[in-house]
């Protein structure tokens, strides 16, 4: 928990389902700071009756100061008002969260303490649940063909230290082994099921020398200044907060080092024929990421995003996966893949009706059709861009 002042947070409370939240970052210096929010929770105590929600989900930071005053605020009222019972949901994505909040369960036996991850990133349960497994794997066969040579260009060299953050299923961290032998290379990711993944394909292989590692990666327990070459594909822009996960990677990489990011811009997908059924698809697509606060038109941003991060020495270039770099039908099984888990399992999460999700799902029947179509050509594409920590 850090000491330094930085309080940027909402506090709600939701009188129907007796609900008080606390969302952002909690570093006050004083407890004045606070004091709004402190003086809100004890008024809804003394509103609610049976069960009293504190939800903590979308916490990011919490400092000693805040930690102390919310909980003296709930031990003390689960003192004064015995019959009712205290649920307070925090999520394991907090590295420290599990740790602290279970201490109230032992100080009062009518408060509770969930830990719950799903909500942390508003689409944290899309991209870690099992249905993006075979995106993973067909996205990484396809985009690798481009990256083994333009990885060089920003950087990669044989023998050197590499994490790979965000890792997914582990088999890029596969590929950059046999491809660039590093001295060390660890693999990170917070999905439990894709690390299981990533961990047997390594044992399939008798390759023991990937560290898979569980953790959240914008709170990292990796030392500062470890690693020659960070990389981080296709997730800075599933966060809603980038600017926390880069300045990990910043904070991870070696002076000199270099960090390597990709990032997609989902409504520039195309495909001829049928374009504008396509065009329209995607751009909902992108619409669709951003009701769950992710934004897959991160892709152009990348320099920006890296500039700000505090990196030099920017490299960027895109490149597009298309139905002609292989097999066509590796292509079309990704667009499959995603139509299952975007007009699936999100638009469906959304509320969507059932004739948007049918037109959503025409627009990835027809870009497999392009891509499947002896004359057709079918794109997908990707902005790599890297920067220096300077020495
Ligand atoms: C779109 S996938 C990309 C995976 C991989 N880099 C690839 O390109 O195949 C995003 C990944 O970020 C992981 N992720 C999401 N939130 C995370 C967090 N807080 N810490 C670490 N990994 C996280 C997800 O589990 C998922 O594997």
């Amino acid at each position: 928990m850090s000491e330094d002042s930085s309080v940027s947070f909402t506090a709600q409370f939701n009188l129907s389902n007796q609900e008080f939240s606390l969302t952002g970052v909690l570093r006050p210096r004083s407890l004045a700071e606070i004091a709004d929010a402190l003086a809100l929770l004890r008024s809804a105590i003394e509103t609610v009756k049976g069960v009293c929600y504190v939800n903590l989900k979308r916490v990011t930071h919490m400092n000693n100061t805040a930690f102390r005053a919310l909980t003296r605020v709930l031990v003390d009222a689960s003192r004064s008002r015995p019959e009712l019972k205290f649920v307070v949901v925090a999520s394991s994505v907090v590295a420290w969260a599990s740790r602290q909040f279970q201490h109230l369960c032992d100080l009062s036996p009518n408060i509770v303490v969930e830990i719950y991850d799903s909500a942390f990133y508003p689409g944290q349960t899309f991209v870690e649940n099992q249905s993006f497994i075979p995106i993973l794997r067909t996205q990484t066969k396809m985009t690798w063909r481009h990256e083994r040579e333009i990885l060089p260009r920003h950087g990669l060299r044989e023998g050197m230290s590499i994490a790979d953050i965000c890792c997914g299923i582990g088999d890029f961290a596969m590929l950059l082994r046999k491809e660039f032998a590093p001295a060390k290379i660890v693999a990170l990711d917070h999905s439990a099921l894709s690390l299981d993944y990533a961990r047997a394909v390594a044992e399939d292989f008798d390759v023991r020398d990937i560290e898979y590692t569980y953790g959240d990666a914008s709170q990292m327990l990796f030392e500062s200044d470890q690693f020659d070459f960070v990389t981080c594909r296709h997730s800075l822009q599933i966060f809603d907060r980038p600017d926390l996960l880069l300045r990990e990677l910043y904070r991870i990489c070696k002076p000199g080092g270099r960090v390597y990011i990709t990032n997609e811009k989902n409504s520039h997908c195309l495909g001829e024929p049928r374009s504008d059924s396509i065009q329209w698809t995607y751009t909902e697509v992108a619409k669709l990421f951003a009701y769950f606060d992710m934004d897959v038109e991160m892709g152009p941003k990348g320099r920006r995003l890296l500039l700000d991060a505090g990196f030099t020495d920017v490299k960027m270039e895109s490149f597009m996966v298309t139905n002609l770099d292989g097999d066509p039908r590796d292509f079309a099984d990704i667009i499959t893949a995603w139509e299952n888990v975007y007009a699936g399992e999100m638009a469906v999460k959304r509320g969507d009706p059932p004739d948007f999700i049918e037109r959503f799902r025409q627009g990835f029947e027809d870009h497999i059709f392009a891509a499947l179509h002896p004359r057709g050509y079918a794109g997908w594409p990707i902005w790599a861009a890297s920067g220096q920590k300077p020495l």
